[in-house]
């Protein structure tokens, strides 16, 4: 397994856990390094709502003790937001500051942000240097392939947010209009890699090791990003870096509530816990009834009775 370096943050492998709104909490997150992830990184976070100190924009930055390195991923349209973001002592902890140019969802599209940046790059270049003018730490930039088929500009954009200063590039090979169909484009990631002097990360369908083990090969990316396949299966770091580590999915999932309820109300971390469950018991024998019940879990007491019922 190689090690991955990012600007002067060194990791102990190329295996990072991706950025997922609603997924990558601090919980996912803690699960994810047990199992061996060399990075973690945040949901995307507002810029601008960290800087006007929106409270729930605030909640998204709870990291635990021994979390780094982490990163902490960023989405807007203002260098001079980004900026003051960078300067906000709520930051200080995290190694790495990823920022997005590859969001799909209309709300944030529209606004002039995430994948709305692959079509100015001009404008992507002043948010990477306000970044860079803000922290001495990495700045990496987490993009798609380009707004649809007709405007891949993977190659051309990673080289611009190389030029402004980026650390680092991360891939996900599928455009915005793609959404999640589709094959990634691997032939396009390894083009990008080979024009690129900054490491490229490629996120996108590694699902086990065999699938890790393609995209390495077919790219000569220098890491990996894991979303989905980790959500509910955290060990799938551990599977890809050949750790021969027990797994108690009943103990993960204990585990994930602990560290949730250090920073939340048990209210909250029901409502987060709902989205986790139907993938922690994805594949076990479990009834539409109980799993009805599951979903609609008012407490942590009756999670826990529901989970003992299903794991016993
Ligand atoms: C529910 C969900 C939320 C996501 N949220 C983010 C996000 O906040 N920031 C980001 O850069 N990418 C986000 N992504 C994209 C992932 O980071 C990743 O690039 C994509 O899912 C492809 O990788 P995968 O096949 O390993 O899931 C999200 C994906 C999913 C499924």
């Amino acid at each position: 397994m190689k090690k991955l370096r990012i600007g002067n943050i060194k990791l102990k492998n190329d295996l990072l856990l991706a950025p997922m709104a609603g997924y990558s909490d601090v919980g996912l997150r803690y699960l994810a390094k047990k199992y061996g992830a060399a990075l973690t990184c945040t949901e995307m976070i507002s810029a601008k709502a960290l800087v006007y100190g929106n409270k729930k924009t605030l909640d998204l930055l709870a990291t635990f003790e021994g979390e780094r390195p982490c990163a902490v991923q960023l989405f807007g349209n203002q260098p001079e937001i980004f900026y003051q973001a960078l300067k906000l002592p709520v930051l200080d902890k995290f190694d790495i500051i990823d920022i997005n140019m590859g969001c799909p969802a209309p709300k944030i599209f529209n606004n002039g942000e995430g994948s709305y940046l692959l079509g100015n790059v001009q404008l992507a270049q002043e948010i990477i240097k306000a970044c860079k003018k803000a922290t001495n730490r990495p700045v990496t930039v987490k993009i798609r392939s380009g707004i649809d088929e007709k405007h891949i500009v993977a190659k051309e954009f990673a080289v611009a947010m190389q030029d402004a200063g980026a650390d680092a590039v991360i891939l996900h090979a599928r455009t915005k209009e793609q959404g999640y169909a589709g094959k990634v484009d691997l032939q396009l990631a390894k083009e990008v890699k080979q024009t690129l002097k900054i490491p490229l990360i490629v996120s996108g369908d590694c699902t086990d090791p065999a699938a890790y083990q393609t995209m390495k090969k077919q790219t000569g990316a220098d890491g990996v990003m894991i979303g989905r396949a980790a959500i509910g299966h955290p060990e799938i770091f551990a599977e890809i870096l050949g750790l021969d580590q027990k797994v108690d999915k009943f103990a993960d999932i204990k585990e994930h509530i602990k560290i949730l309820s250090n920073y939340f109300s048990e209210r909250y971390v029901v409502l987060n816990m709902r989205s986790h469950l139907a993938h922690y018991i994805k594949g076990r024998q479990v009834n539409t009834e109980i799993k009805l019940k599951l979903m609609n879990c008012q407490s942590i007491k009756e999670i826990l009775n529901i989970l003992k019922e299903i794991f016993d």
